[in-house]
C-alpha cells in the first residue's frame, strides 16, 4: 500500500486561480470545426449549423477562454479569407495539415458559437507568413466600433458591436521548423516587438502572448525566452508554453510522470522570465500562457495519419484523433494539477484541442458525441478549482522512473475559495500496482466536511469510450472515506485521479 500525507491550510497560499487556466483552443484542423462542432445537417444543429449535442458538452466540461484559430494553421492563414458573404469565401490550401479549408466556419459564425457556449475568445495571428500590418488590420476589425474601412466591413458583415477581443498571440510556436514562416529567436523578437507595439498603438487595452518554445525540449529551449523576451519584455504580458505527453516503448511508469516534467518546464520558464526582468530592471511581471497542453500520440499522426500528395488535399479529414485511456486521463488529470500548483504564474492555459482533434469530446457524422476518459477531469477541476492554490505540505512514497528518476507516487494540490468557504483537493496515484492512501490533515479547516469524493480509475488502464462503448470509463463515487479528528483519509486505486471537495 502507497501512502501519503498532506497538509492545507488556507491561510498560505500560491495565488488566484484565473478561470482563463480552464481554457481550450479550436484550430481549423482535421474535424475540430467541420464535422465537430459545425454540422449543419445534423439532428441537433441549430439554424447556424451548430451541433447542439456539443454545445451541452462544451458547457458541461466548464471552459472559459478559446484560442483561435491555430495552431500550425494560423501561420497560413489570411484572415480576410474567413469573413463577408459566404458563397464569395475562398478555399485555400491548408499547408500545415495538407487540407483543404472551405472558409465556411470563419470569423463571425465562430464568435456566435462562443456567444453560445458561454465562452471568450482569444484570437492568434498569423506572423509566420504575413506581418505588422495584417495583424493590425484585423484588430481593427475586431476592436474598433466602427468609422474605418476595416470596421465599418464588420459592421456590414452583419455584427454592429466590436467582437472586443481581450487576448491575441503573436503568432504560434515560431520556435519549430516545422511552423511556415519559422524564424530564429531574434528575427521573431524583432518582429514580435514590433507587432505589439503597432497593435496596442490601436488598442492599447489588448493582452498580448508572444511566443515560448513548443516544448521544454526543443534544443532552443530556455535560450529562445531570453532572447525573445529580451526584445519584447516591456511589449508582451505573457509568454506561452506548450507541452504534449505520450506513453513511449511501453513506459508507463515515466509517462504516469509527466506533470513532473511540466513543473519543471513551468519552473524554468519563470526562471528565464525573471531572468530578463532582472537584466532590464523591469518592475513589470510577465506570466505564462500554457496554450497548448494534452496527451499526444505524435507518432500515429507522423507515421500513419499524415496527408501527402499534390492532388490530394481533403475537406476536414480525420487527423489526431486519439483515444484516450485510463491512464492517459490520470496523466491529463495530473497536468491540471501542475497548471493549478502553478497558479501565480500559469495566468492562462489552453487544453489542445476541444472537439475530435486530440480532444475531450468526440462525434460521428449524423450521430452521437461522447465524453472521452479526459473529459471528466477537467470538467471537475474547472467547475471545483476556485478561488486560490494553496501551499501544501506532501509527503508521498516514491518510485523510480527512466526518464525521470525518483518521482513520488502520490502528486497532489489543493485550492480554497474564501467566498464560498469550500476547499478541493486534486490527487493522483502513479502505482500500477498499489492502493495508495492519502491522508489529508484539515487542522486548519475547523469544522470542514467531505461533501464529495469522485475517482476516475480502472481495472484496465487501458480502457476507453468509443463510438462502440461511450460509457465504458467515468467517474465513480468514492467511498472509502474515513474522517478522524481533524484528518480524512482516502483510499485509490492504482493508476487514478481524484477529487475531493470539503465545505
Ligand atoms: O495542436 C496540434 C498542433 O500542435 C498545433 O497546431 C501546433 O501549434 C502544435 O504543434
Amino acid at each position: 500500500m502507497v501512502s501519503a500525507h498532506l497538509t492545507i491550510d488556507p491561510f498560505f497560499t500560491v495565488g488566484p486561480i484565473n478561470p482563463r487556466l480552464f481554457g481550450s483552443f479550436v484550430e481549423h484542423l482535421g474535424r475540430c470545426v467541420y464535422d465537430g462542432l459545425y454540422e449543419p445537417g445534423h439532428p441537433t444543429a441549430d439554424a447556424e449549423g451548430f451541433r447542439g449535442d456539443v454545445i451541452e458538452l462544451v458547457k458541461e466540461l466548464g471552459v472559459s477562454t478559446i484560442r483561435y484559430p491555430g495552431g500550425n494553421f494560423v501561420s497560413g492563414f489570411r484572415w480576410e479569407d474567413s469573413v463577408g458573404p459566404r458563397e464569395s469565401r475562398p478555399r485555400r490550401l491548408d499547408l500545415a495539415w495538407h487540407s483543404t479549408e472551405t472558409n465556411e466556419v470563419g470569423l463571425h459564425e465562430f464568435a456566435s458559437w462562443l456567444d453560445k457556449v458561454g465562452s471568450e475568445l482569444m484570437l492568434a495571428v498569423n506572423l509566420g507568413t504575413r506581418g505588422t500590418l495584417e495583424a493590425i488590420d484585423l484588430l481593427e476589425y475586431t476592436n474598433l466600433a466602427s468609422g474605418s474601412t476595416l470596421s465599418d466591413q464588420r459592421v456590414a458583415n452583419g455584427r454592429t458591436d466590436a467582437f472586443g477581443v481581450s487576448m491575441w498571440c503573436l503568432g504560434n510556436e515560431m520556435d519549430g521548423p516545422w511552423q511556415l514562416g519559422h524564424r530564429s529567436a531574434d528575427d521573431y523578437g524583432k518582429l514580435a516587438s514590433q507587432t505589439a507595439k503597432g497593435m496596442r498603438q490601436l488598442d492599447p487595452s489588448i493582452e498580448l502572448v508572444v511566443c515560448g518554445s513548443s516544448s521544454a525540449h526543443m534544443p532552443t529551449f530556455g535560450e529562445w525566452e531570453r532572447v525573445v523576451l529580451s526584445h519584447t519584455y516591456e511589449d508582451v504580458d505573457y509568454i506561452s508554453c506548450h507541452a504534449y505527453y505520450e506513453e513511449k516503448n511501453g513506459d508507463l511508469g515515466s509517462f504516469l510522470a509527466s506533470a513532473v516534467d511540466m513543473d519543471h518546464f513551468i519552473e524554468s520558464v519563470v526562471a528565464s522570465i525573471d531572468h530578463v526582468k532582472a537584466v532590464k530592471g523591469s518592475d513589470k511581471t510577465i506570466n505564462i500562457s500554457f496554450d497548448e497542453w494534452n496527451v499526444w500520440y505524435i507518432d500515429r499522426y507522423q507515421n500513419v495519419d499524415k496527408i501527402e500528395g499534390l492532388d490530394n488535399w481533403p475537406v476536414a479529414p480525420r487527423l489526431l484523433e486519439d483515444a484516450y485511456s485510463v491512464a492517459d486521463a490520470v496523466v491529463f488529470g495530473n497536468l491540471l494539477i501542475s497548471l493549478l500548483k502553478h497558479a501565480d504564474r500559469v495566468t492562462s492555459a489552453s487544453l489542445a484541442q476541444l472537439v475530435n482533434v486530440i480532444a475531450p469530446i468526440m462525434t460521428e457524422p449524423g450521430g452521437p458525441a461522447w465524453r472521452q476518459t479526459t473529459f471528466f477531469p477537467f470538467a471537475v477541476t474547472s467547475r471545483l478549482a476556485k478561488g486560490s492554490t494553496l501551499e501544501t505540505k506532501l509527503t508521498s512514497d516514491t518510485y523510480s522512473t527512466e526518464v525521470y528518476g525518483e518521482v513520488p507516487l502520490v502528486d497532489a494540490v489543493a485550492t480554497h475559495d474564501e467566498t464560498t468557504g469550500r476547499t478541493s483537493v486534486f490527487l493522483v496515484n502513479r502505482s500500477q500496482t498499489e492502493e495508495a492512501t492519502v491522508t489529508i490533515d484539515m487542522t486548519a479547516l475547523d469544522g470542514v466536511s467531505v461533501l464529495s469524493v469522485q475517482t476516475l480509475a480502472d481495472d484496465d488502464f487501458s480502457a476507453k469510450n468509443t463510438l462502440d462503448d461511450q460509457n465504458r470509463v467515468g467517474l465513480s463515487d468514492n467511498a472509502s472515506v474515513v474522517t478522524s479528528g481533524s484528518n480524512v483519509t482516502v483510499t485509490v486505486p492504482p493508476v487514478s485521479w481524484t477529487a475531493l471537495e470539503l465545505g
